[in-house]
């Protein structure tokens, strides 16, 4: 047990699906998962662990952010062992390739974020993901027939910026942008477990294509499908 997590050792798979919010694990526990069992309700950030099609299968809420996702991913990895964590979460669309509900994977993340050299000494602003599950999601995508953008995002400690402030995100060639991968990728790095991200785009800062909080939570279905698939291989 941690601050954060009740979960009893062996209560978590060795794969991990994290959702930003905790109310989206519930529902792919409840609609994804046989015989899902709750191990987590600390500050509300839910946890289930079930089977896939066979598969046992953990899915938990990180939360916003990188202290946040710091936390949780941290303890997942080292309190309870667990070997890879697919964040699948949302980001908001630089790239006008990119439209609403369109899937990313990152392939890189780039950050201004002092999470990796407070928490280390790692002065790498990119972080990355694991190479050989970044290829198992590229593979699985082209099994299932989802389309699957690839490229890097902006993992960002700030979500309201003021008007005319340049973040650097364009001259480091960001697709899109969330905040959370970073801590994410650094955490698995240091800690020599895996780790990848899948995006949903939400929002675009180039078309103007928003979504409700309806439709972010049950309209994810393909990536949800994408990551659960790639998780029992
Ligand atoms: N996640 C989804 N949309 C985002 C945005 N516009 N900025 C940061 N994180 C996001």
């Amino acid at each position: 047990m941690t601050p954060h997590n009740q979960a009893q050792p062996g209560e978590i798979a060795p794969i991990v699906l994290m959702p930003g919010d905790p109310l989206r694990a519930k529902y792919i526990a409840e609609h994804y998962l046989d015989d899902a069992v709750c191990f987590n309700t600390v500050r509300n950030m839910f946890g289930y662990t079930g089977t896939y099609k066979g598969t046992r299968i953990s899915v938990m809420g990180s939360g916003m952010g990188m202290p946040s996702i710091g936390i949780y991913s941290y303890e997942l990895y080292t309190t309870y062992h667990v070997e890879a964590i697919i964040r699948i979460g949302s980001c908001g669309a630089y790239s006008p390739d990119l439209h609403t509900f369109d899937i990313l994977a990152a392939d890189s993340c780039w950050s201004p974020s002092t999470y990796a050299q407070a928490q280390s000494g790692d002065t790498r602003d990119i972080q990355y993901p694991d190479q050989n599950l970044l290829h198992t999601i590229e593979m699985t995508a082209q099994q299932l027939n989802i389309p699957l953008h690839i490229g890097r995002l902006h993992s960002s400690d700030v979500f309201y910026y003021e008007e005319g402030i340049n973040n650097g995100a364009a001259e480091h060639n960001c697709m899109a942008v969330e905040m959370e991968s970073f801590a994410l990728f650094h955490n698995a790095d240091i800690t020599h477990k895996k780790a990848a991200c899948l995006c949903t785009v939400s929002d675009s800062f180039v078309y103007d294509e928003d979504t409700t909080p309806q439709q972010r939570e049950t309209s994810f279905q393909d990536m949800m499908k994408l990551a659960l698939e790639a998780a029992r291989k």
